[in-house]
């Protein structure tokens, strides 16, 4: 299949355009590179001895990118462009609407005039905010604390209403819960602009000494040692759902929902002990006061993608370190 990629020279999405090439997909990348470099593309490319497409483009330019789906005869899209970062959405919220409402607007609109009405859809588990109880369904009630989860649901929102208008669309929303984790090669990985928000790409600053220590956030949870628990997935795991979703979509299935973690939830202090034990190296810490907005517990009930599209995530958390310390040491200032 030919696959649209928008947002693939980022993190998730760089990941996952490795494994489309290996699974024999032809790739075409759009990104503006606001959150990312191109040097990974060049390393994908090195990686599968496959070409891909790359077009530097902003999605909310919508006369730019009529251009690229002129010159392309798309089967699907995977949709990860958008800006991420919670805390930044909170102060300014009207970057976030702009950017991942209107582009994915812009996006919707254009397949919809070529024809193109099949998408992988990058969500969140962030729509669910605090939940009730744990394992998190898709069924739960959906109730995002901050605007950058709440541009997710609005996405959601929209492709659920063109579905209704139109059935001959077939949609897989992904709702990721924690990536972490980088290619086995450590030729690609997570490489944040600034000082990292995340927890695992802030112990692996600290690791190449990139920060002095990490910041616990609390330790007061009602957890089993007080830190927050959550569902972390390995990227490649989480990539690999992503061509599962895509296989899916020729049944013509309509409107999908997925969660994709591992239904497993590790603490702060459980990632930091993981993390030391498979690089070698100590990560100093301090407990601090809470992160406003944070839940104690979040993890997935899986089983859904596991049922319908025989997806699994398989790489646990000793890997997941691995692999983050492997790009790290190797990459200690990213793409470079
Ligand atoms: P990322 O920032 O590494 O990748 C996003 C990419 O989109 C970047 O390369 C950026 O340059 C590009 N982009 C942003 N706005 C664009 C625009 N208007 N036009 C073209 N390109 C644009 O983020 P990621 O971690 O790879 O996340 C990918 C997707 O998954 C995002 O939609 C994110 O919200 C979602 N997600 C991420 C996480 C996570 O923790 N990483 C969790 C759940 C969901
Ligand atoms: C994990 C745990 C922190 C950093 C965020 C977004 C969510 C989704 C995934 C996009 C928590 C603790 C963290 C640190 C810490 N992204 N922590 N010190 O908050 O679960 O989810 O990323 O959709 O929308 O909210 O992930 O990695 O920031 O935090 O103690 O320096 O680590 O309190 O318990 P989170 P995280």
């Amino acid at each position: 299949m030919k696959i649209l990629v928008t947002g693939g020279a980022g993190y998730i999405g760089s990941h996952t355009c490795l494994c489309l090439l290996e699974a024999g997909h032809d790739v075409c990348v759009v990104d503006n590179l606001s959150n990312s470099k191109k040097i990974p593309l060049e390393r994908i490319q090195a990686l599968t001895g496959r070409h891909l497409q790359f077009y530097c483009a902003d999605l909310t330019d919508k006369r730019g990118l009529n251009q690229i789906f002129e010159s392309h005869s798309f089967d699907a899209v995977i949709h990860f462009a958008g800006f991420k970062a919670v805390g930044e959405s909170v102060l300014m919220p009207l970057k976030y609407y702009q950017n991942n409402i209107a582009g994915s607007l812009a996006l919707f609109e254009l397949m919809e005039a070529h024809g193109v009405r099949n998408i992988v859809f990058s969500s969140s588990a962030t729509v669910y905010g605090e939940p009730e109880k744990v394992p998190i369904k898709e069924t739960f009630p959906v109730c995002p604390a901050n605007p950058y989860g709440r541009t997710k649901l609005h996405i959601e929102n929209i492709l659920g209403d063109l579905h209704a208008a139109d059935h001959r669309w077939n949609m897989a929303i992904l709702r990721y819960f924690n990536p972490v984790g980088a290619h086995p090669s450590g030729m690609i990985g997570e490489d944040p602009n600034d000082a990292p928000n995340n927890l695992m790409p802030f112990i692996s600053h600290v690791a190449v000494g990139k920060q002095t220590e990490l910041s616990v956030y609390g330790n007061d949870y009602p957890t089993h040692d007080g830190t927050g628990v959550r569902d972390y997935i390995h990227v490649m795991d989480l990539a690999g759902g992503h061509i599962c979703a895509l296989e899916k979509l020729q049944e013509n299935p309509g409107l999908l929902t997925y969660n994709l973690g591992t239904g497993q939830g590790y603490s702060v202090l459980e990632m930091i002990t993981a993390f030391e034990k498979m690089s070698g190296q100590s990560i100093p810490y301090k407990i601090t006061d809470r992160r406003e907005g944070d839940i104690a517990v979040c993890y997935a009930d899986p089983s859904l993608a596991e049922a319908e599209l025989g997806w699994k995530a398989e790489k646990g958390i000793d890997t997941m370190c691995l692999d983050t310390w492997r790009w790290q040491s190797k990459n200690p200032d990213g793409y470079i």
